[in-house]
């Protein structure tokens, strides 16, 4: 069959995988590296389209710097710019030279037909294109008009899609959410006080009730805090949790990782495990809600946070491009020393920031290299400090 990503990645060896390398070997099938590749580049050709529906064509085809790009658009603009160009070379539909960023020839920007090869080979996938169809024709005026990127991506036409994307079923998510659970159950001891951070949809809630209680250890979790910033995500939790994460001893909570825990009723020292998944990257100030966090778990007990990561902190991922709208991920505090870039980091980067907050014995599963020197579009894993 003609498929139009080209050639897909082999899936990585399992020595490269770490001791719970035979399940995570199971993520790899060929729908979930279809999903990746596919992905990849349905987001590269929204880019570009988007740039031509801003009318910038003729500017690229002749050569543009991202400063000629920005000149007159609202500040905003340059973050995701800084980003969409270089990525775009990276997916070969743009060359450099120098500063200059060039379009050359007629590029392959056929979308519908990326969907129809996933159809067949990752049936149901298709709202990962709807989410960047979403914001090719919602974000507009975020370059036009200076308006922001939340109110654009986040409006009620794309709120579902969100909830649909953040699933167990979906390939693209999951492997946050399996090796999040991984790092869990490791060291999970009777009586094990959890909170989550920005617990969203609850699909990692849902994966831990319905896991731990196939291999029987969901009994060992006292309490699971179910806690995020936004109301909607709770309101919606609260109410289907019971039913979709049955035996689970929930309780929710509004909570904000950027204001101090102890104002929010969480107790120093109260905690076994904290978990954020694809929520700390968030931290205004990386070093102040570390340490928070930090203090907020008993001696030993652990931080585990299942984060997007990057292979080197220059070289962008194709999941930054929904994100470098979104002001909580772009406009955070830098200090070269423990949060050198904003938005996702690498692993090392990771531990820097967690080892300056105070924590122990950081691992990662899996084991972030060499794995991601051999493949660095496999972006994912499950951090781990102890307090
Ligand atoms: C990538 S989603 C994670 C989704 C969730 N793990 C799931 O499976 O549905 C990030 C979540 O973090 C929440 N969030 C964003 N900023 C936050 C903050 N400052 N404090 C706490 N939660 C936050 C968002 O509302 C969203 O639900």
């Amino acid at each position: 069959m003609t498929q139009p990503f080209g050639p897909i990645e082999a899936p990585p060896s399992l020595d490269l995988l770490g001791p719970q390398g035979p399940e995570i070997a199971r993520l790899f099938t060929r729908p979930f590296l279809v999903m990746h590749r596919a992905s990849a580049l349905y987001t590269a050709r929204t880019c570009l389209l988007l740039l031509f529906d801003l009318g910038w064509e003729a500017r690229l085809r002749s050569g543009t710097t991202l400063d000629d790009l920005c000149r007159g658009l609202p500040e905003q603009a340059r973050k995701p710019l800084a980003w969409m160009l270089p990525f775009l070379v990276t997916e070969d539909l743009l060359s450099r030279e120098g500063e200059s960023f060039i379009l050359k020839g007629g590029p392959d920007l056929d979308l519908a037909g990326i969907r129809e090869a996933v159809e067949i080979e990752a049936p149901g996938h298709g709202v990962n294109f709807d989410l960047l169809d979403g914001v090719r024709s919602h974000i507009q005026p975020f370059f036009t008009e200076g308006k922001a990127g939340e109110g654009l991506l986040f409006d009620l036409a794309l709120f579902p899609l969100w909830l649909t994307y953040f699933r167990n079923e979906n390939l693209g998510y999951f492997p946050n959410n399996l090796l999040t659970l991984l790092a869990l159950r490791q060291d999970l001891t009777p009586g094990t006080r959890v909170l989550e951070l920005g617990a969203g949809a609850g699909s990692f809630a849902q994966l831990v009730a319905r896991q731990g209680a196939e291999e029987g250890w969901i009994s060992r979790i006292a309490e699971y805090r179910f806690t995020d910033v936004a109301p909607t995500f709770l309101r919606r939790a609260q109410r289907d949790l019971k039913f979709i994460a049955p035996g689970l001893p929930l309780t929710f909570q509004a909570l904000d990782l950027n204001r101090p825990l102890g104002d929010q009723g969480i107790a120093a020292e109260s905690l076994d495990v904290l978990i954020g998944i694809n929520v700390v990257h968030v931290a205004q100030n990386l070093e102040a809600v570390l340490l928070d966090l930090r203090s907020r778990l008993r001696l030993g007990g652990r931080l585990i946070l299942g984060e997007c990561l990057k292979s080197s902190l220059e070289h962008p991922v194709y999941q930054e491009f929904f994100f470098s709208f979104i002001r909580s991920f772009t406009d955070v505090e830098l200090d070269p020393r423990w949060r050198p870039v904003h938005g996702f980091l690498t692993p090392e980067a990771w531990v820097d920031a967690l080892a300056h907050a105070g924590f122990r014995n950081i691992e990662s599963i899996p084991p972030p290299r060499p794995l991601m020197d051999k493949h660095p579009s496999f972006n994912v894993g499950a951090i781990t400090a102890w307090a």
